[in-house]
């Protein structure tokens, strides 16, 4: 039987069990199991008239040569100085001025851009050219080669996102370099692309990966030709969702984007979700309600809506499209996708 008299206190305990590497569950079960999610960073709206003079800066200061990509990733401080946009991804602008190449590379992470002010920019993704017109998504999966090219006469602006922070959380990111001087590299044609063009065909001897899209280029107009003909939602709005043709799952194994179109002065349903969201507007002007905060937003700003955070968006003026991508599809594998209406 114990001696009370001399048995160590509470705290000398806790103490003696961290010296030989235990932790208790007791004092710290509200910690490190909390009854809902918590989201480190509140939402952010990133003007695109504030980023745009650095974009210039990055394109006068920096020669694409001497750097991997020439891209303002946008950061919230709430992650204390990590390069962060919100929890699990990160968005940025990438610059190329005429003639600028961006070298070939590829990781596991995923990763997209879309063209926001891209006319003349071409993305090769493993052997493929595929031109950059408005509004397009043009996806690297993991370990696809890509690079990026202005043969244009006039600058290149582009918003990219990835899971970077996914990746870093889970420390299963693999990067390898490609060779700057390779030229074949930039020497191609659309290639493969062409099997994915048709939407409800599909060629039946065809092999492509069972992980992500075969599909790498989805066009901005036929998006848009998608949006006008879906009849709207009871809060108004349209969601087209960016599928993998072979399967209809999620573009990529842990990225998911949809298109949104909004009516004007029709708020949508405030919504919470465990998954985070980066929205790039694409077109219009209008008023998003993130949680404790209110964004009046125009064309190319970008906000996040961090996980388990209500958010409703208005379009004034005028109807008004969205780009939105998120980590939906990480959390539906991993069965951790719980969404709410307010
Ligand atoms: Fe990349």
């Amino acid at each position: 039987m114990a001696d009370v008299a001399t048995a160590a206190k509470p705290s000398e305990f806790v103490a003696q069990l961290q010296a030989a590497n235990l932790h208790p569950l007791w004092d710290r079960f509200r910690t490190i199991t909390p009854v809902k999610p918590q989201p480190k960073d509140p939402p952010l709206l990133w003007r695109w008239r504030d980023i745009e003079p650095f974009t210039e800066r990055a394109a006068s200061q920096v020669p694409i040569d001497d750097v991997e990509r020439r891209a303002l990733i946008l950061v919230n401080p709430a992650f204390a100085g990590d390069t962060v946009t919100t929890s699990n991804l990160i968005a940025a602008f990438t610059v190329l001025d005429p003639g600028d190449r961006a070298r070939p590379h590829r990781h596991t992470f995923s990763a997209i851009r879309f063209a926001t002010r891209a006319e003349g920019a071409a993305t090769i993704v493993n052997g493929r050219r595929c031109n950059m017109h408005d509004g397009d998504l043009i996806l690297t999966p993991p370990m696809c080669w890509h690079g990026h090219i202005n043969e244009s006469d006039h600058r290149i602006i582009w918003f990219d996102a990835a899971n970077i922070p996914l990746l870093r959380t889970l420390d299963a990111n693999f990067f390898e370099p490609g060779d700057p001087k390779a030229n074949q590299f930039w020497m191609v044609d659309e290639g493969e692309e062409k099997l994915w063009t048709e939407p409800g065909l599909v060629g039946t001897e065809l092999d492509y990966p069972a992980t992500h899209s075969p599909k790498y280029h989805y066009s901005g107009a036929a998006t848009r030709r998608l949006l006008a003909a879906l009849s709207p939602g009871a809060d108004g709005s349209r969601t087209v969702r960016y599928t993998n043709p072979a399967t209809g799952d999620a573009v990529m194994p842990a990225l998911d984007c949809y298109a949104v179109r909004l009516s004007k002065d029709r708020a949508t349903r405030p919504k919470r979700t465990t998954c985070n969201m980066i929205c790039l507007v694409v077109s219009g002007m209008g008023r998003s309600t993130v949680g404790e905060h209110t964004f009046d937003w125009s064309q190319h700003d970008v906000f996040s809506i961090p996980h388990w955070t209500l958010a409703s968006h208005t379009a004034k003026g005028g109807d008004a499209d969205l780009f939105v991508v998120s980590d939906k599809v990480a959390l539906e594998r991993l069965d951790l996708l719980r969404e709410e209406y307010q």
